[in-house]
């Protein structure tokens, strides 16, 4: 429908810019100088209806790139895409709940996107704490920003939930994802033992089972349970979806693809005291354990990098894995 839509302009400008040069030989007839003037004003067009008359290939090349421009102006309406490249992504937050403490409320999801759009945008209030050796790496806003669209809820008589992704699939007591090409779905359970949340990466977009899953106790902030009670579990995830590795590249010395973050031996836990080192291949680096993709605790991690921020821009860019986040 939309290939036919476009073939139909297409030819409706063919047929314009025809209009337009016979109009210009007419001129040239009467009056050299306007003739000249308009030859001059819009030759390329002349030379584009010439090769789309000429070259299927390049017909369908302009009408992917109007229609690709057609579904951006229509993201852009939407307020998927703002002005300054801004990509505001939509949620659906899917909640299993077994008791009333597990059907967190509109209020605690809300500050969960509040929380991921503050970490995201570099507004989060302990940007201060990020010391003065990794100022020049942070990431600044990433540009990424979140918004919820719907909220989805189901009472479970499942107790404690585990990492196959049951949760994802009406068929097997969870909730079926929704349209997970074109929104990021969020489920909350109530419990998943000592695990607080996992992710799928890029290379799952658009599968079922594509989102991030967080236990209750970690979802937002207004009782969570401490020291995972800043909303950080979230942030952490997203990274992983938004295609982030752990920071220490889950190996001793390993690597995450990030060439701002300093290689580290493994995960750090806790609150570490600044300055941290490692030795990598005999090299000790002070490591940057406040980042949100090392294993520290809410409130000891404040910080993307800058590699990281553009690892992330890739996958929602026009063409990124993510690029359906962007979409109608
Ligand atoms: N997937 C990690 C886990 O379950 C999440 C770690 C989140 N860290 C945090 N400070 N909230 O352990
Ligand atoms: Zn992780
Ligand atoms: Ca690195």
């Amino acid at each position: 429908m939309k290939k036919l839509l476009f073939g139909v302009i297409a030819l409706g400008m063919l047929a314009a810019c025809n209009t337009t040069e016979e109009t210009a030989n007419l001129t040239e007839d009467t009056n050299a100088r306007t003739a000249t003037a308009s030859r001059k004003s819009c030759p390329s067009e002349e030379i584009r209806a010439e090769l789309l008359k000429n070259d299927a290939k390049a017909r369908a090349r302009f009408a992917a790139i109007e229609a690709g421009t057609e579904k951006f102006i229509q993201a852009k309406k939407l307020g998927r895409v703002l002005a300054d490249g801004t990509v505001e992504i939509p949620v659906v937050f899917n909640v299993l709940y077994r008791t009333s403490a597990e059907n967190i409320s509109d209020a605690r999801i809300a500050e969960q996107i509040a929380v991921l759009n503050k970490d995201f945008g570099a507004t989060n209030t302990d940007i201060n704490k990020i010391p003065a050796e990794f100022a020049s790496v942070a990431a600044g806003d990433t540009k990424v920003r979140f918004r919820l669209v719907k909220t989805v809820r189901k009472a479970t008589s499942v107790r404690s939930w585990r990492t196959n992704d049951a949760m994802k699939k009406a068929s097997t007591k969870g909730i079926d994802a929704t349209d997970p090409t074109q929104y990021f779905n969020i489920w909350v359970v109530g419990d998943m033992g000592s695990i607080l949340g996992y992710a799928t990466f890029p290379e799952s977009a658009g599968l079922w089972n594509d989102g991030v899953v967080l236990a209750a106790p970690f979802v937002g902030v207004t009782g969570a349970s401490a020291p995972y009670n800043l909303g950080r579990t979230a942030t952490h995830e997203v990274g992983h979806y938004l295609n982030l590795r752990h920071i220490w590249g889950d190996a001793t010395c390993g690597n995450d693809f990030v060439a701002d973050t300093p290689t580290q031996t493994g995960s750090n836990g806790g609150s570490p005291t600044y300055p941290l080192y490692n030795t990598c291949g005999g090299v000790q680096r002070s490591v940057m354990f406040m980042n949100y993709m090392d294993y520290v605790y809410d409130s000891a991690m404040y910080m993307f990098s800058a590699g990281q921020r553009d690892r992330m821009q890739a996958v929602v860019a026009a063409g990124g894995a993510r690029a359906g986040l962007r979409n109608l």
